[in-house]
Order: structure tokens, then C-alpha cells, then sequence
């Protein structure tokens, strides 16, 4: 059996107690811009009508990592201090990430977001989608405030990535090959892409040279890439009282994740054929047998190995960048995300 090595962790970030203590060192210098993010997204929640407030504030005022406005915080932190503008683009970025999960939960059929019901579970599916359309919309209005269209056109531009990202995946459900081919595309787009427009964001507001704006964009999308395919993990070997959301519906919707095409991709013939029953029939049952499969294949030794791949490319892009607290930040959020993954046992 696999499963994750139990510890108290806090459902509403999703964090074992151990890293949590690392994540804590890593966010500590930052903490007054994440504060002030904080209590704008407070603030965006009653922008909304009055009808919707409750959906704001259950969406907006529910923890989470804030991993995005942290990025931001800490390119910003390889030029200088970040300023106001940068709270703003954090918050405009975690409002679409936040958008992005509400329907992604619609989609998933999941119950738990952040430790609580998610969107859809309180408040049924169309609210959630209609909901998340708000905060989109939300989100490009105050993108359109900045005296600049660059921002605006950056954010709208990574919003259909992410979504493109989420089609294609959608596209691929059960069909090994296809996913198999595009996977590393549909992460670098679902995920990677607020990373990179975290980091570039916070370059250009930074006003950095064109090479460092390059290399963060390129650590943006190393890091996204390598943080999905360590949710992706999560998702088969985590534990729900852990991750605070809920597991296993990357399978139930028919997504298939590096670890499970590479059982797919190592597997005889007949194991082949089971797999692909398993997904295609899909029962909750049916999830002890596709964990044997995995680990049959040893499938979580080679994913762990390309997280890794993934974390070497974001930290050599830091080489770019100016010795500074940011650059220093950055590279520890690498570190925190390979614990992560090491945190997750094979049983
Ligand atoms: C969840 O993102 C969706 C993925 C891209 C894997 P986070 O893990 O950043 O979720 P929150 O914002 O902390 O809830
Ligand atoms: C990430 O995919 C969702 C988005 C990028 C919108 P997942 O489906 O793996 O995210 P979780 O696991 O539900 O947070
Ligand atoms: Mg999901
Ligand atoms: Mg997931």
C-alpha cells in the first residue's frame, strides 16, 4: 500500500507540520507584504454585490498557501523592497488561481478546498461556476486599474493559458497516449503559468533587466511544472487530513498523472489492459488496485526524480538573478517543495 507518512499537519494550508516550519522560514521576511495581501483580498470579498459577498468571503478569506503572492514577494525581493503595486498584482493573481480552483473543483467533483467545503459542495454548481466568473472578472478589473495595459494584458493572456491548459487535460481523460504525449505542456500551462506571471509580474514592476525578467519567468515555470507534478503525487499518495482538500480525483475524473503514465508506460501487456479498465470503469473501489500497479512499477522513485529535474532548472535559472534576500527565498522555496515531496512515503 502507499499512502503518506501521517503527520499533524493544517488542513487549511495543506502543510505537514515539519515543512510548515520551513514554509514558516521562508515567508517570515515577507510577511508584512503578505499581510497586506491578506487584507486586500478581505477587501475585494465586500466589492462584490451583496448577494455574492458570502461566496467571496468563503472563497477569499479561506488560508491557503498564498504560494503565488509569496513568488511575487520574493522576485520582487531580488531588486528591492516590493511596493504597493506588487500587493496588487498578488492579489490579482491569487484571485484568478483562486477562480481557477473554484471551477476546477465543479469539475472535479470535490468536496474540500482549504479544509472546507468547497464552492460547489456549499453552494451547488452553477453558483460555482457563475462565482468564478466573478472572481475573473473581479480580477481583470483591478488588473485594468494599473496606469499601464501591460499588466492587464499579462494576466488575461496567462488566464487563457491556464484555462487552455485545463481543456486540453479534459480533452486527454482516459486516453493514455494523447496524455502521455502532452502532459508536461498541460502542466507547464495549468500550473506553471500564474507561476511565471508571479515572477514576471514582479520583474517588470521591479523594472529588472530583460535577461533577469527572463530568468524569473523561467524559474516561474520550473517551479509550477515541478509543484504540479508533486500535487499530482499527492493526489496517490497524500492523505486528505494533510493536503486539506479532497484526493484521488485525478483518477475518478480519468486524469492521468506522470506517475500513473509511467505505470502505463512500464507495464506488460496485461497489466496495460488492467490499468486502463480500472480508469475507464472507474469505481472508488478500484483504487487499491491501481496503487499496486504503481507501486508494482515503482513509479514514485522516477516522479520524485522529476520533480527534481524540474527544481535544478528553476534553481539554475537563479544564477541570473542579484545575491538578495528574494534570490535566497526563491531557492529555499525549491528546497521546500523537493521536503514536500520526500514527505510522501511509499508503503
Ligand atoms: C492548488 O494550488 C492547485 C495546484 C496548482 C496544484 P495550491 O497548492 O497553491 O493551493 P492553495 O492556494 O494553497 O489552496
Ligand atoms: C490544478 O489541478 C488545477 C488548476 C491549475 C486550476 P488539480 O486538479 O490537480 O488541483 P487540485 O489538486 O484540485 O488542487
Ligand atoms: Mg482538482
Ligand atoms: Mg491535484
Amino acid at each position: 500500500m502507499l499512502a503518506a507518512e501521517t503527520k499533524v499537519g493544517n488542513s487549511q494550508t495543506g502543510l505537514a507540520s515539519d515543512p510548515a516550519r520551513s514554509w514558516k522560514k521562508i515567508v517570515e521576511p515577507v510577511e508584512p507584504f503578505l499581510h497586506a495581501v491578506t487584507l486586500r483580498l478581505t477587501r475585494q470579498a465586500r466589492d462584490f454585490d451583496p448577494q455574492i459577498v458570502p461566496y467571496a468571503e468563503h472563497a477569499l478569506n479561506n488560508g491557503g498557501k498564498h504560494l503565488r503572492p509569496t513568488l511575487v514577494a520574493l522576485a520582487a525581493g531580488c531588486f528591492g523592497q516590493p511596493n504597493e503595486s506588487h500587493v496588487t498584482a498578488a492579489v490579482i493573481i491569487e484571485m484568478i488561481h483562486l477562480a481557477t480552483l473554484v471551477h476546477d473543483d465543479v469539475m472535479d467533483e470535490a468536496q474540500i478546498r482549504r479544509g472546507s467545503p468547497t464552492v460547489a459542495a456549499k453552494w451547488g454548481n452553477e453558483i460555482a461556476v457563475l462565482f468564478g466568473d466573478c472572481l475573473f472578472a473581479q480580477a481583470l478589473k483591478l488588473a485594468s486599474e494599473f496606469p499601464t495595459t501591460e499588466i492587464c494584458r499579462a494576466v488575461s493572456l496567462a488566464t487563457n493559458t491556464v484555462c487552455s491548459g485545463e481543456i486540453l487535460q479534459t480533452q486527454q481523460r482516459r486516453n493514455f497516449s494523447a496524455a502521455r504525449q502532452d502532459y508536461f505542456r498541460v502542466i507547464e500551462m495549468k500550473t506553471g503559468e500564474l507561476f511565471t506571471l508571479s515572477c514576471d509580474l514582479a520583474a517588470f514592476l521591479s523594472e529588472a533587466k530583460p535577461a533577469q525578467r527572463a530568468a524569473l519567468r523561467e524559474f516561474g515555470a520550473a517551479v509550477g511544472t515541478a509543484y504540479q507534478i508533486y500535487d499530482d503525487c499527492v493526489d496517490l499518495f497524500g492523505t486528505e487530513a494533510e493536503a486539506g482538500k479532497s484526493l484521488g480525483t485525478d483518477l475518478a475524473k480519468g486524469k492521468l498523472t506522470w506517475p500513473v503514465l509511467l505505470a502505463w508506460e512500464r507495464a506488460t501487456a496485461t497489466d496495460r489492459a488492467a490499468l486502463e479498465n480500472l480508469i475507464a470503469k472507474w469505481h472508488s473501489e478500484n483504487f487499491a488496485a491501481v496503487k499496486a500497479l504503481l507501486l508494482k512499477y515503482e513509479t514514485f522513485a522516477p516522479s520524485v526524480g522529476e520533480i527534481e529535474r524540474h527544481l535544478e532548472t528553476a534553481r539554475r535559472a537563479l544564477r541570473v538573478l542579484p545575491a538578495s534576500p528574494g534570490q535566497a527565498g526563491l531557492l529555499q522555496l525549491t528546497d521546500f517543495i523537493a521536503q514536500q515531496t520526500a514527505i510522501l512515503t511509499v508503503q
